[in-house]
């Protein structure tokens, strides 16, 4: 389409939508439209093709515009629109959760939907305490989270997690939550290819608060297994095993936040199977439909599951749930991604192109004002050092740069953070690395 066409769809008032985690005042003096994607571009309304280097929001895995999921989203429109699940049935949940299943590592074979990352994390801490609960334990109400995660806004997710700007402006949050230390920032680690090396042992943190509260006032420790929204922190080698081994020595239970790791973004569908760790329960959203209908699920085990089902009182084992818990267009649109990745065996495109994308992105380090550079599997970050007196300044200009230079990526603070849709090719990892180069050395 020519600009031209797009220009018809440039809104005039922009005043009644409250953008999200968004400057409005500055956003809507020099606002940018997306109105197109294919593959892995977007087009904005004059026209101008930036190459996808986030995948929407770490969710567009297997790129834009999947006729297949469209048709799939169609058709079950056509034959039933909405359906709730509350003590009633839909076929196209159960079919759909009986196949995902079987794409998170034993014995995590149960599924509870939500339509959300936010929804998914506190729906994970409501099942961990009501567990405990169940269990005759039910001084574990402890949740703790790690400083720098991003568990989403809900307020179970936002007490757990770890960004300051996000939870200062709300107040005291939920009582009884606590943080281990962040695994971020240790000099050695610095433009590690893959897996930081150093830093295992920073998951013995957790044990300090066992000290401090005592293990049986803990029902959880919720972490992501890579942090994304922080500015992609990777786990050192052995750290969250350490973490598990702990977690197992007290009764803890071990949540993943897998909203941005799920379907595929380490290289295999979840990075509990990637890394060899698994948890009592996983957190998705996001890839789940492709970011086509907004969706999450969330993963329990056996163990957990089979506790609410051991009883004789009759009637509801969890009280909880939403309006659209497996509502049947957002299954259908889960189906048609999970056929995408299976037929395009996407799940293992990290671990095929994760030498250029190491070399890629290590080529950088020597530029100005390069501080760090992490990149694993099909995640990355640049690392800028910040201004004395503007930080997180460099990351917007050099953000800006590579956009009007054709490649969209996400400044957060001072890193610009990367997460392609799986779907990304050699040559366009090589632009999208070079756009980046040129953009930090036109920038002061
Ligand atoms: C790890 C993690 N958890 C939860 C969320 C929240 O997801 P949502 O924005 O869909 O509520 C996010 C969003 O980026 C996330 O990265």
């Amino acid at each position: 389409m020519t600009p031209d066409t797009h220009h018809n769809l440039v809104p005039d008032n922009l005043d009644a939508f409250w953008m999200p985690f968004t400057g409005q005042r500055q956003f809507k003096k020099d606002p940018r439209f997306i109105v197109s994607a294919e593959g892995m571009y977007y087009t904005d309304s004059q026209g101008h093709e930036t190459l996808d280097g986030s995948a929407g929001l770490w969710c567009v895995n297997a790129g834009h515009h999947r006729t297949q999921i469209n048709d799939a989203i169609a058709q079950q429109l056509d034959t039933l629109d909405f359906a709730h699940s509350f003590n009633s049935g839909h076929p196209i949940a159960f079919q759909y959760a009986d196949r995902l299943v079987k794409h998170v590592p034993d014995p995590l074979n149960h599924v509870f939907f939500t339509n959300s990352g936010s929804e998914s994390v506190d729906t994970a801490l409501k099942i961990a305490l009501a567990y405990h609960r169940r269990n005759g334990q039910a001084g574990r109400q402890r949740l703790i989270g790690r400083e720098k995660g991003y568990h989403g806004m809900g307020f179970g997710g936002l007490s757990v997690g770890g960004l300051v700007k996000n939870r200062n402006p709300f107040g005291l949050l939920l009582p009884g939550t606590d943080h281990i230390g962040q695994t971020h920032g240790l000099p050695a680690n610095r433009f590690a290819r893959g897996l930081p090396p150093e830093g295992k042992d920073l998951a013995l943190d957790l044990e300090r608060l066992v000290e401090l509260h005592g293990a049986d006032a803990i029902a959880a420790v919720i972490v992501e297994p890579v942090g994304g929204a922080g500015g992609v922190h990777l786990p050192p080698v052995g750290y969250l095993q350490l973490l598990r081994d702990i977690c197992d020595r007290y009764g803890i239970l071990l949540i993943f936040d897998e909203v941005i790791t799920g379907f595929g973004r380490t290289g295999a569908c979840t990075a509990a199977e990637r890394f060899g760790v698994t948890p009592d329960i996983i957190t998705t959203a996001k890839g789940i439909t492709n970011a086509t209908i907004p969706m999450g699920g969330v993963f329990v085990s056996d163990a957990i599951f089979e506790r609410f089902m051991e009883t004789d009182v009759p009637g509801v084992e969890l009280a909880h749930g939403y309006t659209y818990s497996g509502h049947p267009v957002a299954c259908a649109a889960g189906m048609a991604a999970l056929d995408i990745y299976e037929q395009e065996s996407l799940f293992q495109r990290p671990a095929q192109l994760q030498t250029v994308w190491q070399d890629s992105a290590l080529a950088l380090q020597s530029l100005p004002n390069v501080i760090d550079i992490r990149c694993f599997a099909l995640l990355g970050a640049v690392e800028l050092s910040p201004r004395a007196d503007a930080p997180m300044q460099r990351g917007l200009e050099v953000a800006q740069r590579c956009y009007q230079k054709g490649a969209w990526v996400r400044p957060i603070g001072d890193s610009l953070v990367l997460s392609p849709p799986l779907i990304i090719s050699e040559q366009e990892i090589q632009k999208l690395f070079t756009i980046i180069g040129e953009a930090i050395s036109e920038t002061s």
